[in-house]
């Protein structure tokens, strides 16, 4: 079995990859290293022993991907390629619809040309109507009502290929929506390398602790929370890439479109992780308590029972070990890829 992975060189791609090679799966990857580093790939190469296939592209250009496929029979798609910063999406909507929409058409159109018919997308909590709905969010709960573009465009992939899969019954694809990946690969190789300041809260953690930053600001300690901070449901990044194997094995046995929360099912606030970090550590992260973010819910967690039930995946990595495997890969890597 051949799998393509765009995106591969990112976050959450590299360790999907991981888990796929270590399973027995050939892999090619896709990626235009527009925010990302190729160092990632021989990082994977190194974990697993084994080697991957990788081509520069992006995958808006047709041409290219035509090409990848001329020259390798894919049986499996899983399209992690797209912009991924809430903020910026509300300066640069056009950019975010023009590129996240354009490379998932591109790609499917190109699959079907080709006769590959399977993709795991890449889709993300965010898509919930978090502010009608509340927490704990199941699948069959009312999605819309995206608080930014980024949001947008991950609703309107999912509606894309749920369309492309009522169109030709021999489509199957899985929409994978993502809460908030955290950890890293236990080995301190691969992990998150987010590039200029951090937006998302684990990062910006392990880069104050090594020093790269002053102090935490925590945006809002007066929601209707137990403590008063966010509350999301963290998952460690490769219980994350072991939900893409198990949808890799969904979409080969399965046609049509399915939706799978990949989510603990637990909350943890803002404190929770600063005070975990601290443990896994032994550094002390300084904070202060800023305004809230706009477009913040107080609270977001998974239902995870409909992919435990029909994955048959669920999170078994605790919060320590997200805390102690996000620090390892931070402290082996302060300046991430680059040094
Ligand atoms: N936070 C801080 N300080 C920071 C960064 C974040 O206090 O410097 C807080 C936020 O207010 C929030 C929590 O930490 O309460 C988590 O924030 P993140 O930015 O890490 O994650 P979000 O839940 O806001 O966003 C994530 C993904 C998005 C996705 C969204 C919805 O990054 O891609 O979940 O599921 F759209």
């Amino acid at each position: 079995m051949t799998v393509l992975v765009t995106g591969g060189t990112g976050y959450i791609g590299s360790h999907t990859c991981v888990v796929l090679l270590e399973n027995g799966y050939d892999v090619i990857v896709a990626d235009d290293l527009s925010n990302s580093s190729e160092e990632a790939l021989r990082r994977v190469e190194r974990i697993t022993g084994k080697t991957l296939t990788f081509y520069k592209a992006d995958v808006c250009d047709r041409a290219a991907l035509d090409r990848i496929f001329e020259a390798n029979k894919i049986d499996c798609v899983i399209h992690f390629a797209g912009f991924k910063a809430v903020g910026e999406s509300t300066q640069k909507p056009l950019e975010y619809y023009d590129n996240n929409l354009a490379s998932t058409i591109s790609l499917a159109k190109v699959m079907s040309e080709h006769g590959c018919k399977r993709m795991i997308f890449s889709s993300s909590a965010t898509v919930y109507d978090g502010r009608n709905v509340p927490s704990p969010f199941s699948e069959t709960d009312r999605t819309g009502n995206c608080t930014n573009p980024y949001g947008w465009t991950k609703f309107m992939n999912e509606q894309i290929l749920r369309d492309w899969a009522a169109s030709d019954p021999g489509v199957s694809v899985v929409n994978l929506r993502y809460f908030n990946p955290i950890g890293a690969h236990p080995s301190g190789l691969i992990g998150e390398d987010p590039s200029g300041i951090p937006n998302n809260l684990m990062p910006y953690i392990s880069q104050v602790a090594v020093g790269r930053r002053d102090h935490l600001n925590i945006f809002g300690n007066d929601y209707d929370t137990p403590d008063g901070t966010g509350v999301r449901d963290y998952i460690h990044v490769m219980d994350l890439a072991e939900g893409h194997l198990k949808a890799v094995e969904y979409a080969v046995s399965h046609t049509g479109e399915e939706v799978f929360n990949l989510g603990t099912g637990t909350g943890y606030s803002v404190m929770d992780i600063v005070k975990a970090f601290e443990k896994a550590s032994g550094i002390r992260i300084p904070y202060v308590i800023a305004e809230r973010r706009p477009g913040d819910l107080a609270e977001l967690y998974s239902d995870p029972v409909k992919s435990k039930k029909i994955l048959g995946w669920e999170a078994v990595r605790g919060l320590e070990e997200m805390c102690r495997d996000t620090w390892n890969w931070q402290k082996n890597n302060p300046n991430g890829y680059e040094g």
